[in-house]
């Protein structure tokens, strides 16, 4: 049964970039500009490009893909005077499981994004632009082309822009679906056409990023975050969340409550907030484990309701709050099931270029397999957490951390599980896929 959210819930809620979501036709540029939009890029476009990176510091604005890193701190490495050429590039890729706050954002609201990003390419002095969109997101990136035909038509974008004499060319351009293209380095190397791999760092993609020039990426609830900061200022947007997790956020809660979807809360919200706008737990449920931000972050418990979902709150209780993708798990769910179909997917999404991630996917897999078919050993529990932690670190790029994640997490908090499967107490779950695969996991 839906249980209706208290008041002391709802006034959690600070609707700032989903406010226009419920409007009909918010993403036609005249119902957008009836709305405030571009009011934003008028009052920036008056400013100084030094004022914007000193503004947008100001307001404590943290990346919203997953990092957390600080938004202006990032503008400003972009070196200036240089002669180079620089570039803004979104990252719309996507592709973390549980994350959807993007897709909708584009689609119910894509104009905020490209108001953004006139202000940001002007803040970091950037004539070129562009939106790297996951490549099933055809939807997404056909409203995001129409949102960009419309801006070019009424002169937020092309040649001289209102008037200021700031020239910025968009492109929108769609990826083939690869998860590792979200990390920033292999989404470059896909944009420039080679294959999506994580490039070596340093340099980093502030000096050499696309076409080895000074690049600033970002995802899209950041910049769309931007439009709102210059209108409403740094303070005013401090005065939402914590002292170093500041502003609003869009919380993207799946899995066993009643109403799942987006909820745009102040940072510092906790699981048992969430839940209750989400209508409460399904009937016959009880939450046994949950991601904050996508599989990448470690699983928490029900010991955990009550933990800030901000950037500090997380890190406190040994997670990250990644892209606040908040998967919710009963006590009907298996959390040793749930850890496999992950690593399935990190499996079947890891480029390859590094060993611990190419083979410990593999073996990771193949492990959780055989556990889960009646055929595990206890030996099986250390290897699973020798390979996790050959991962955690020792990778070369985040996805290998992502991927051991699930792994690590489910056995510190959930080892009974694994032991029920070994020990016969719990009826496999699957069938091995063959005696021979069964044989060649040692
Ligand atoms: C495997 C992997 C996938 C990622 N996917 C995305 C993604 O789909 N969207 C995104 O914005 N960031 C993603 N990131 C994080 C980006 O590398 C980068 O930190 C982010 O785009 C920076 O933007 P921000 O500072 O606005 O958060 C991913 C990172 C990794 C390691
Ligand atoms: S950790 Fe290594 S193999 Fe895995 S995605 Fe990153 S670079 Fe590729």
């Amino acid at each position: 049964m839906t249980t209706e959210p208290s008041r002391a819930a709802l006034a959690k809620l600070t609707p700032v970039l989903t406010k226009r979501w419920l409007s009909p036709d918010a993403w036609r540029l005249q119902v957008y500009e009836r709305l405030d939009g571009y009011a934003a890029l008028r009052k920036a476009l008056r400013a100084h490009p030094d004022e914007l990176i000193q503004l947008v510091k100001d307001s404590g604005l943290r990346g919203r893909g997953g990092a957390g890193f600080p938004t202006g701190m990032k503008w400003g490495f972009i070196p200036q005077n240089d002669g180079k050429a620089h570039y803004l590039v979104v990252n719309a890729d996507e592709g973390e499981p549980g994350t959807c706050k993007d897709l909708p954002l584009m689609m119910a609201d894509p104009h905020s994004l490209v108001e953004g990003m006139v202000i940001a390419a002007y803040a970091i002095r950037s004539h070129q632009a562009y939106i790297y969109v996951r490549g099933e997101a055809v939807h997404a990136a056909r409203r995001l082309r129409h949102a960009v035909q419309e801006a070019y038509e009424a002169g937020y974008l092309g040649r001289n822009i209102l008037d200021s004499g700031f020239d910025l060319e968009l492109i929108v351009h769609s990826g083939a679906g690869a998860y590792i293209c979200g990390e920033e380095t292999a989404l470059l190397d896909s944009l420039e056409g080679y294959r999506g791999q994580p490039r070596l760092r340093p340099p980093f993609p502030a000096t050499n990023g696309l076409y080895s020039s000074p690049t600033v990426i970002n995802n899209v609830e950041t910049i769309a975050s931007v439009p709102y900061i210059v209108l409403g200022g740094s303070a005013w947007f401090r005065s939402m969340g914590t002292e170093k997790s500041a502003g609003p956020k869009i919380y993207s809660v799946s899995g066993r409550v009643n109403n799942p979807g987006q909820y745009e809360c102040s940072l510092g919200i906790t699981l048992r907030e969430l839940i209750e706008l989400a209508g409460g737990m399904q009937d016959g449920h009880r939450l046994r484990f949950w991601t904050p931000g996508g599989s990448s972050t470690p699983l928490l418990t029900d010991e955990h309701l009550d933990a800030p979902l901000d950037f500090e709150g997380m890190l406190a209780v040994g997670t990250m709050l990644g892209t606040t993708a908040v998967q919710v798990f009963s006590d009907q769910d298996c959390p040793v099931y749930a850890t496999y179909r992950w690593i399935e997917f990190y499996h079947h999404e890891s480029c390859g270029k590094c060993t611990p991630c190419r083979e410990g996917n593999f073996w990771m897999k193949q492990v959780l397999r055989r556990i889960l078919a009646g055929h595990g050993t206890h030996e099986d529990l250390g290897t699973l957490l020798d390979t996790g932690d050959q991962l955690l670190g020792r990778s070369f790029c985040a996805f290998g951390d992502g991927a051991a994640s699930p792994v690590l997490s489910s056995l510190k908090y959930f080892k009974q599980d694994y032991l029920d499967y070994i020990e016969g107490r719990k009826p496999p779950l699957l069938t091995p896929y063959s005696a021979a695969d069964l044989a060649g996991v040692h």
